[in-house]
């Protein structure tokens, strides 16, 4: 990736974070990402609520709060109407609001499938950034949502799921990691990543290669939806956990022997997945209360931060 040498620039492209984090001045940086998805739904509008959630976490993720919004949109004006389009700018729209945030124009080209995201334009403090380097030795990893919904929209393509586990993903990945993020505030974030398409494993082991530290995770501790173990029991995957495995396969360590289909759950990618955080052991109590007390129910103490040992940067025990 090309280097910049902007001393303002301070997070870019080299180490694989959320969003570019770029100071304006000692009080304001800005936080910027832009992210965009195919569908995993149907519904226009529900479409949109989701691409719109789903972009927006990036910012959350790395601690900002976001302002301005524009739409990124691929669609095939030839084959589907516009009340569809508008269905999905609607469903941003809600989000966005949802957010906080103001969405103020974009961007549509012909393509041959809806595809629908947003860029997203937010502020922070820029000693108060949020990034995935900073995970240190003795922290607790607590993850806010839980995971699944890779392989459930999949198997639902085959209506393998039931409505009431599918009802459950969506209202999940809805939701956004805006009060998660708000909560976090008060605590000593020293690390973040939101969980999305490379799955739990991959973006801890963005996490864990960034802090130069190893991730141990607590196999039972882990909030998987509600069927989505049984999917991949059942042969069902999606098109990236392949690539996904591939990516940490060599790096992580599993103390006690899973069967391959429930390895999978940990590479499943994650459409608006949850805040992976570390931060020091003594406040992990603290904020899992918070959380829960606020609203964000399904969050979970996950794991610890270890020294790396030369060998392993993911041990699930
Ligand atoms: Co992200
Ligand atoms: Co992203």
């Amino acid at each position: 990736m090309p280097q910049n040498q902007d001393p303002n620039l301070l997070v870019g492209f080299n180490t694989s974070d959320d969003a570019a984090v770029y100071r304006l001045d000692d009080n304001t940086a800005l936080v910027m990402t832009a992210d965009i998805i195919t569908p995993p739904v149907d519904d226009p509008h529900l479409f949109g609520q989701i691409a719109a959630a789903n972009a927006l976490s990036d910012v959350f993720a790395m601690g900002g709060r976001p302002l301005v919004c524009l739409n990124l949109v691929g669609f095939p004006a030839n084959q589907l109407g516009p009340e569809i389009l508008h269905g999905m700018v609607a469903g941003a729209l809600s989000k966005v609001t949802e957010a906080g945030a103001v969405l103020a124009g974009g961007h549509t080209t012909e393509d041959d499938e809806p595809k629908f995201g947003l860029s997203v334009t937010g502020i922070v403090h820029p000693d108060k950034v949020w990034t995935n380097t900073g995970a240190r030795v003795g922290d607790a990893l607590i993850l806010t949502k839980p995971i699944g919904s890779g392989v459930l929209f999949n198997a639902n393509r085959k209506d393998w799921v039931s409505q009431q586990a599918m009802d459950a993903c969506i209202e999940i990945i809805v939701t956004l990691n805006r009060t998660a993020a708000e909560v976090m505030q008060s605590f000593e974030i020293h690390g973040a990543t939101d969980v999305t398409g490379f799955g739990l494993a991959g973006h801890g082991l963005e996490v864990a290669e960034g802090s130069d530290v190893t991730l141990r995770i607590d196999l039972d501790a882990v909030p998987i939806m509600d069927e989505a173990l049984a999917m991949y029991q059942r042969g069902m995957t999606t098109g990236v956990n392949g690539v996904n495995r591939q990516l940490v396969e060599a790096k992580w360590h599993f103390e006690r022997e899973l069967p391959t289909w429930h390895e999978e759950i940990f590479v499943d990618p994650q459409t608006s997945g949850g805040l992976l955080v570390a931060l020091p052991e003594e406040q992990a109590d603290g904020l899992l209360a918070a959380l829960l007390d606020a609203g964000v129910g399904h969050s979970r103490r996950i794991g610890s931060v270890e020294a790396f040992g030369g060998r392993h940067r993911l041990i699930f025990g």
